[in-house]
């Protein structure tokens, strides 16, 4: 989709429909201002429109073209800020996927006070409302999906410009990390994918390495190894690099993310009925973080970021890890595995201690790694934790704020030591379950048992992948983590000039 900003006036812009998002307080004088706009007397126009979240409503204003202008509700007007807007412009671009439309414009509403986050959130909104994968489709949709999006605006340009640039960019990036999740697990083996990540870092000009099976080993990543056992198909370890000149850090901010290609559970097979058939998203972690370094690199942040992606599948097999199994980590530490299917953590204990190798400024991983967070906060809003062993200055009250600045939210939960008192085992070091209680907290406190840097820990297996479409998320993966990400690292940027 091509994105352009133009401040010719609403009237006068030459595109198929006019998107005007208006609030409940508008709604009435707003759309008589609306029609004025266009010389059609008010009288005529009659409309079921309140401006609530999730309305929209269709005016012709001028009988001799075939110009449509919608009225998209953006709610309370004194409530409206950046995820409003993403809301109001994905209502719009859901409404027109049943029109044949080539061009649309969405007018940035006056008086917001950021025009450049106003701006950027427009074309997220409209971008990631309009994704579809259709790429399994044989019959192709019948309407063509919009080509150009304008964002009108009557404010200086230049802010709205980088805004609608970055919003491309970014929208971009996570329909990236959607289509990994979407695809199917038969063309997602470890080597498959890591192939697929290749080809994004050089498309977009950042470096990347895959380490194959025999490295591992060398390395001797004990745990994803381990995993790996049940599997026809070798693991890989992709590590990604992006280093400007300009950077603003010297130690490099490290991206983990969960590769689990396919999560059967392993020997200790996924008990729930249907808990299965969404585990092809369970490389989400490692999407996030693919789409988040493609955005990185594109925007050209000064920042130095490193990104490690441990992939397998976990599959039981002849050779399968066992319940009772110790397993030798890549830290040196010994685990008992008490179930096959908390494998998420054996995987990423072994990237976030090689991590610690790389004398990070911080770590940060993401991961679909419990049930129990879909339980705890549903499929809105990802789970934040950190480590308590080393100072970890504000970093996740920085990440609370990008969450909630991005729309990608994040919720914080309690790391005291009573926890990983859960995690003691009889006959290693620990062992790999903590029991059903807290299980989103003993998995975090399991994996801070490799970690001696600041680390932040993101569970986003509830916000992954989504089993009912929220306003500018489908059905399916979501891409959740990469906005997130990238605006955790362009507000580290900012905050390293100062
Ligand atoms: N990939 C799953 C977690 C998951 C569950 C992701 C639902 C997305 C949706 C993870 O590997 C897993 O199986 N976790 C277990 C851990 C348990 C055995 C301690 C879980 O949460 O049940
Ligand atoms: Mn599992
Ligand atoms: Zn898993």
């Amino acid at each position: 989709m091509k994105v352009s900003v133009s401040t010719i006036a609403m009237s006068e812009l030459d595109v198929d429909v006019l998107i005007v998002p208006v609030s409940a307080e508008d709604a009435a004088a707003g759309l008589k201002d609306l029609a004025s706009h266009f010389g059609k007397p008010v009288e005529q126009m009659r409309l079921d429109f309140t401006g609530k979240t999730g309305e929209t409503a269709l005016i012709y204003p001028d009988s001799s073209s075939t110009r449509r202008i919608m009225a998209v509700g953006a709610g309370e007007k004194d409530r409206l800020n950046a995820e409003g807007l993403r809301r109001a412009a994905a209502t719009g671009a859901g409404a027109l996927k049943k029109l044949s439309v080539e061009t649309a414009a969405i007018a940035l509403p006056e008086g917001m006070d950021d025009a450049e986050a106003a701006s950027q959130a427009l074309v997220e909104g409209f971008m990631l409302g309009s994704y579809e994968f259709n790429l399994y489709r044989t019959e192709q949709t019948e309407e063509p999906p919009v080509q150009r999006l304008v964002i009108q605006t009557s404010d200086s340009d230049v802010p709205v410009r980088r805004g609608a640039e970055r919003g491309r960019v970014v929208s971009e990036s996570v329909c990236t990390a959607r289509d990994l999740v979407n695809l199917s697990p038969d063309e997602k083996t470890p080597v498959l994918f890591s192939k697929a990540i290749e080809k994004s870092a050089r498309k977009y000009g950042y470096d990347a390495s895959v380490w194959d099976k025999e490295m591992i080993e060398e390395e001797g990543m004990g745990g994803l190894l381990a995993v790996n056992r049940g599997s026809m198909e070798p693991p890989t370890f992709t590590v990604l690099e992006w280093k400007p000149e300009n950077a603003r850090n010297r130690k490099p901010i490290v991206l983990v993310g969960k590769g689990v290609v396919f999560d059967t559970g392993g020997l200790s097979l996924k008990p729930t009925k249907g808990s299965m058939d969404s585990m092809k998203s369970d490389m989400a972690g490692a999407a996030a973080v693919v789409g988040a370094m493609e955005a990185i690199a594109r925007l050209e942040l000064p920042v130095f970021v490193i990104a490690l992606i441990p992939a397998t599948d976990n599959r039981p097999g002849q050779q399968a890890y066992v319940p009772g199994d110790v397993i030798r980590m890549h830290s040196g530490k010994t685990v008992e595995v008490l179930n096959t299917d908390a494998e998420g953590r054996m995987l990423l204990a072994d990237a976030l201690s090689y991590a610690g190798d790389l004398y990070p400024e911080l770590v940060i991983d993401l991961a679909t790694l419990t049930g129990a967070v879909v339980v705890a906060l549903g499929e809105f809003v990802s789970a934040v934790m950190t480590n308590t062993n080393t100072e970890t200055p504000q970093y996740i009250e920085a990440m609370i704020e990008a969450g909630e600045r991005s729309g990608d939210r994040v919720h914080p939960l309690p790391m005291h030591e009573e926890y990983a008192d859960l995690l003691k085992s009889t006959v290693a070091d620990m062992k790999n379950v903590g029991g059903r209680a807290a299980g989103s907290i003993t998995a975090a406190k399991f994996l801070e048992a490799f970690v001696d840097y600041p680390w932040l820990h993101l569970d986003i297996a509830g916000t992954s992948f989504l089993e009912t479409a929220q306003p500018y998320r489908p059905v399916g993966g979501t891409g959740f983590g990469v906005r997130l990400l990238v605006e955790f690292v362009l507000d580290y940027a900012q905050q390293k000039r100062s």
